[in-house]
């Protein structure tokens, strides 16, 4: 409704996890250097943690973007609640292969051959979780296995987990012992600081093809940090509705006005 209005070439606010929008906040580039580092240091095991809405899967996108296509493999499994056949299945079709196995150790058999071949035509492979809290101890078991694959020096698969809080409470238990021990790279993201949430948002505005319309007022940008506290999410939620509040008014500022009648609305919505 508002895009055409003030001039945006797309919303700018959308919710969807799209890697053109990121914006490098201190956090979010000492994330992507961790997982870069992991995987070109081949040390198997990477865990990022952070709040939901805080940025796990657009920044792992954004990774995947930066791979180069002439060396590495990836494999990006986005919905872990599932068991391990389909875990395996997930992979080897991600690996690009169309005939799936039918049973668990034909699976594996398969998964390793897989990985084998392509490791011995130079390629080198990453597999990424999200939401890894989901994960049952059984198929975590599985992908621990599947990360036996080595050579003396090197892990020869880079498994990359990204998870709510709750996955490092998880690997925190008895039963991922040693799975724990393999993590050699983990990084936690933060929220944004009040200072990133202005950058986020002019960030975001300026990408969506914004030529300074509409202006966000300094007690716009304070209540919208204050109510967030930061969270790349909830900001994307109360812009989008604050943006539609200005343009209801038919005005080039959103105002701290706008600003609380979006968060009202969030509550409204959370209630
Ligand atoms: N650093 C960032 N730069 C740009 N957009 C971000 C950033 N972090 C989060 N977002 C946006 O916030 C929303 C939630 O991000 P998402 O990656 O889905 O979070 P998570 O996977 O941690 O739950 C998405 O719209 C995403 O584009
Ligand atoms: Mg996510």
């Amino acid at each position: 409704m508002y895009q055409s209005y003030y001039g945006f070439t797309e919303m700018p606010f959308h919710i969807t996890p799209d890697p053109k929008f990121l914006f490098l906040s201190a956090t979010h580039q000492e994330a992507l250097q961790h997982l870069k580092y992991g995987v070109a240091e081949k040390k198997g095991f990477i865990v990022l943690v952070g709040e939901v809405g805080c940025g796990k899967t657009t920044l792992c996108r954004r990774f995947l973007n930066e791979l180069d296509p002439a060396h590495y493999d990836s494999a990006l499994i986005l919905n872990p609640r599932m068991t391990e056949t389909q875990m395996l299945k997930a992979i080897v079709a991600e690996l690009g292969e169309t005939k799936l196995a039918r049973s668990k150790s034909d699976l594996v058999a398969q998964v390793n051959e897989l990985l084998l071949k392509k490791i011995h035509a130079g390629r080198e492979i990453v597999l990424i979780i999200d939401e890894a809290q989901n994960l049952s101890f059984e198929v975590f078991e599985q992908v621990r296995l599947l990360s036996n694959l080595e050579t003396d020096k090197q892990k020869l698969l880079q498994i990359i987990l990204l998870g709510q809080p709750e996955l490092k409470e998880k690997l925190a238990q008895e039963e991922l012992r040693q799975l724990r021990q393999r993590i050699l790279v983990h990084y936690e993201l933060r929220m944004f600081s009040r200072e990133e949430t202005d950058h986020y948002i002019h960030h975001r505005l300026t990408l969506a093809g914004s030529m300074g319309r509409p202006h966000f007022t300094p007690w716009a940008l304070r209540h919208l940090y204050k109510y967030s506290r930061g969270s790349p999410r909830i900001i994307n939620n109360l812009c989008d509705k604050s943006l539609l509040s200005a343009f209801i008014r038919d005005s080039d500022e959103v105002t701290f006005w706008d600003a609380r009648r979006a968060s009202r609305d969030l509550e409204r919505l959370t209630e």
